[in-house]
């Protein structure tokens, strides 16, 4: 039988929580302090202890180190009103499972209870984190939603053939990974994997840099010089921001996929490379060519394969997933010991819009795993984390100054009304209803403007 003890001293909460986890099937006992508890605990120790933690006599710090002394496998987990947040991470620090603020979601609460059993049973507490079973990675794909199975599928397909490959995706979800996994899986993962990004460098550099040049080719060519398509012969060249493109390397970049040729600057000889292709754009392709500013020919020699990546807000499950990797990668790397992130802070981060995806993820966790003073991360750190990442990244709103030209109001309105409902969402940690207050609106009117800026989905 699975039995609890719930430990508060107000009366209704004890009751409510007594009903609950009896339907679920817990065997409850309740006490009313922690020298009652202590009591019943010693006669019938309990795998799971529920606790607040401002009680007289001895309270719920006091509780949990008496328990974790008499009976370390017990787990214990906080229940704390706000002003309680520190003595919660302290008691987090002593070994309770995790901390609850009031008032509590009682269906997390459900699942916490739920995994501290299986914690205390010897069962894996958390999935470990899915990488696909792909060979070969340097780093693998993390997610389990259809969505990302579906692209690791593709990953694998693309693999085995040598057809160009496009990859789509919003900044931040994963388009060069997603590009090194194909190489990694494929027969060429032993030549090189070139990576050429075309918003990188200057137009007048690109095809020097790309091709190569002769000796003397222009003032300052003193040596020859191999460019990259030569570097990346047998192996993969991926092209990055291809949308970033102009029209005249636009010609030349459909002369070398089409005939897998080119010429050096200031040569003459046509030299021919094996290479394949992988390329990746941020922007509609499509919308580009109809509106003129894309090569329909270079379109359609492009997007053989397409492959495109999900953002992150249409796929939430795979937020704590990635959020636990991270935190482990980042505390071993930072030499922390932060291994747990709060069930409330996880909670805050799956409500979270993530305009940045997987990138913004990353760096939030790791700001939050530098700053975190105790074993795990909690909302406070997270918020800090999401602020300090707004300031690097978007700063202060600019000053606008009306352009020679004029300016279009309703669009600028439109960049600075996103603009500032994404700074309001990071400071209120993705909360709708704090992002409504912080901008004096209310929650109707948040979700429509969220909806018109690709912020939430209808
Ligand atoms: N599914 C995933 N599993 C693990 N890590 C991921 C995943 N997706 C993205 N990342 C990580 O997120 C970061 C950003 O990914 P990447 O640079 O591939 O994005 P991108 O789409 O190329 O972004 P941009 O358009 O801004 O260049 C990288 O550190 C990458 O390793
Ligand atoms: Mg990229």
């Amino acid at each position: 039988m699975k039995s609890i003890l719930v430990v508060d001293d107000e009366a209704s909460i004890r009751e409510m929580l007594e009903i609950l986890l009896a339907k679920e099937g817990y065997q409850v006992a309740t006490a009313a302090n922690g020298t009652e508890a202590l009591q019943s605990f010693k006669k019938h120790p309990a795998a799971v202890v529920l606790t607040d933690i401002r009680m007289r006599p001895l309270d719920g710090l006091a509780l949990l180190k008496e328990i974790k002394n008499l009976h370390p496998r017990t787990e214990v987990i906080m229940i704390s009103a706000y002003a309680d947040t520190e003595t919660a991470v302290e008691a987090m620090n002593e070994g309770a499972y995790d901390y609850f603020p009031k008032p509590f979601d009682i269906v997390e609460l459900k699942s916490v209870i739920q995994s501290a059993f299986s914690k205390y049973a010897g069962q894996p507490e958390q999935p470990t984190p899915a990488g696909t079973p792909l060979q070969y990675q340097t780093k693998p794909l993390i997610g389990h939603s259809p969505q990302l199975k579906r692209v690791s599928e593709l990953i694998q397909r693309s693999s085995q053939v040598v057809s160009n490959v496009l990859i789509t995706g919003e900044s931040g979800t994963g388009k060069e990974l997603v590009a090194h996994l194909i190489h990694e899986n494929s027969q060429r993962r032993d030549f090189p994997f070139v990576t050429v990004s075309c918003a990188g460098i200057p137009e007048t550099l690109i095809e020097s840099e790309l091709f190569g040049y002769r000796k003397g080719a222009f003032t300052g060519a003193q040596t020859h010089k191999i460019g990259l398509v030569e570097t990346a012969h047998r192996g993969t060249l991926f092209l990055d921001e291809i949308g970033e493109l102009s029209p005249t390397m636009q010609v030349k970049l459909l002369r070398l996929l089409q005939e897998k040729s080119f010429t050096p600057l200031g040569g003459t000889d046509e030299r021919l490379v094996d290479i394949r292709f992988i390329l990746a754009t941020n922007k509609n392709l499509e919308k580009e060519v109809m509106e003129g500013r894309f090569r329909e020919d270079l379109f359609y020699r492009i997007n053989v394969v397409s492959i495109q990546l999900p953002s992150l807000r249409e796929r939430p499950e795979d937020i704590p997933l990635l959020a636990h990797q991270f935190l482990e990668n980042y505390s071993r790397s930072l030499g922390k010991k932060i291994n747990k992130i709060s069930s409330y802070a996880l909670k805050v981060l799956s409500q979270y819009p993530f305009p940045g995806n997987v990138r913004e993820l990353e760096n939030i966790i790791e700001r939050s795993v530098a700053m975190e003073r105790s074993t795990i991360v909690l909302p406070e750190s997270l918020a800090l984390a999401a602020f300090k990442g707004v300031i690097a990244s978007t700063g202060e709103l600019p000053q606008i100054t009306l352009p020679g030209e004029g300016l279009d109001l309703d669009q600028t309105m439109d960049k600075i009304e996103k603009n500032i409902i994404i700074q309001a969402l990071k400071r209120a940690l993705g909360n709708k209803q704090r992002t409504a207050n912080l901008l004096k609106i209310n929650l109707r009117s948040l979700r429509y403007r969220m909806i018109k800026h690709g912020l939430e989905q209808e």
